[in-house]
């Protein structure tokens, strides 16, 4: 355990790089950071097609967030970053992260997952070295990674501990694997003060349309099936992205270099039960939808190959560690993320298009606020 005036250092007026806060969790992390700290965030993201500038539009004019229009992989870039913003701290979200992609094609999540992590690992390792003892001491690297690299649960196993052996079966899950191997030797050889986070499935807003909540929510609105890959009995562990981004801030201040921390909601379900429930939560909050009772749209699907049948996280270690539990129940997370699609569907529009058009054009909005740095 490091002194307390680290850990504030670590979150008060300092520079914090962010990776990937234009993805998913990375973006509702980086509105965590500014709301609970008074830090200079430095978000770099590559913005490919689940990185969008849309979901940071809010905070265009926020003086304390400066995106950064780059690649993880870039070692220059790290460089030039290290050099003008001397962060105390980095938090990387950067990650090719759907299964099914990584399926259909490996080699995007090899490069971005672990090119990238080994390149961040070297330069944070170099620029580490570089620093006075006191700022060498109190820097951390936290490696964002996932519950897949465990691998696949029976149905009465004990659910994920830190020290469960990792099992990957997907390529996806594979990439986060060697990427956390890679995290942990640089702790073990050169003494860089990484963090691991194993967290379960997120859902929440700024979730790119392809995952299975906010793809079902769409589908249902416009009377599409709603995909059950299987028999769709496969278990998830789901957890709201704001308690996970709760979990990331508890482990930034106060978290120990070279552990592992699993992060989850306690909260198993069938996919089944999973889209039953969005679905009556649509009937209730979208009653003019022409699709009512949307749970007609249910369709079941062919299996994804090497579907993983179950997962379940013991997050006990964080909350005996850290204190950490997650504050919002499930009823309630949900029925917020469901507004909150129903409330953005130019979001979801939008980022679909630039899915498939390779839309850049929040970037030049955002360089007009002059805080953009495009490598
Ligand atoms: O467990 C953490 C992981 O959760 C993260 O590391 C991944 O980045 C994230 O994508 C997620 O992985 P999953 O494969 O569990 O998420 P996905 O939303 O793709 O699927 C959730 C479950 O729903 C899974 O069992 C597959 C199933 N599914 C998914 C889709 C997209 C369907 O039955 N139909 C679908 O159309």
């Amino acid at each position: 355990m490091f002194p307390a005036q680290d850990a504030q250092a670590r979150v008060s007026n300092s520079a914090i790089v962010v990776t990937g806060g234009a993805g998913f969790i990375g973006a509702n992390f980086v509105r965590e950071l500014l709301r609970a700290t008074a830090a200079m965030v430095v978000n770099i993201d590559k913005l490919t097609y689940a990185g969008h500038l849309l979901s940071l539009a809010d905070l265009g004019n926020q003086p304390r967030h400066h995106f950064v229009h780059g690649d993880i992989c870039d070692a220059a870039m790290w460089r030039a970053v290290f050099k003008q913003y001397a962060p105390v701290a980095i938090i990387n979200f950067a990650a090719e992260s759907h299964v099914d992609r990584s399926i259909d094609g490996q080699e995007i999540f090899i490069q971005t997952n672990v090119v990238g992590m080994a390149t961040l690992l070297r330069e944070a390792r170099d620029y580490h070295a570089s620093l006075a003892a006191e700022q060498r001491h109190s820097f951390r690297l936290i490696q964002v990674s996932t519950d897949e690299v465990y691998g696949s649960l029976g149905p009465d196993d004990p659910p994920f501990t830190e020290t469960t052996p990792y099992a990957p079966n997907s390529p996806y899950s594979a990439s986060k694997a060697a990427a956390d191997h890679l995290a942990r030797a640089y702790f073990r050889t050169y003494g860089l003060p990484v963090i691991t986070t194993n967290c379960s499935n997120n859902y929440g807003p700024y979730q790119f349309p392809e995952k299975l909540v906010p793809l079902v929510i769409r589908n249902a609105l416009r009377g599409q099936p709603l995909p059950l890959y299987g028999d769709g009995l496969h278990v998830r562990d789901w957890l709201y992205v704001q308690d996970h981004c709760g979990a990331l801030l508890e482990i930034l201040r106060r978290g120990s270099p070279g552990e592992t921390y699993n992060v989850g909601g306690n909260c198993e379900l069938t996919n089944f039960e999973m889209v039953t429930r969005i679905c009556t939560l649509l009937d209730e909050l979208a009653p003019n939808s022409a699709h009512c009772p949307h749970h007609r749209l249910i369709t079941h699907v062919a299996e994804r190959p090497g579907h993983d049948r179950r997962y379940a996280i013991n997050a006990s270690k964080l909350r005996y560690t850290l204190g950490w539990s997650p504050r919002f129940s499930f009823d309630e997370g949900l029925r917020m993320t469901v507004k909150w699609c129903l409330e953005n569907t130019r979001w979801c529009d939008e980022v679909l298009r630039g899915n498939y058009a390779g839309d850049r054009l929040g970037l030049a909005a955002f360089a007009a606020e002059g805080t953009t740095v495009d490598f």
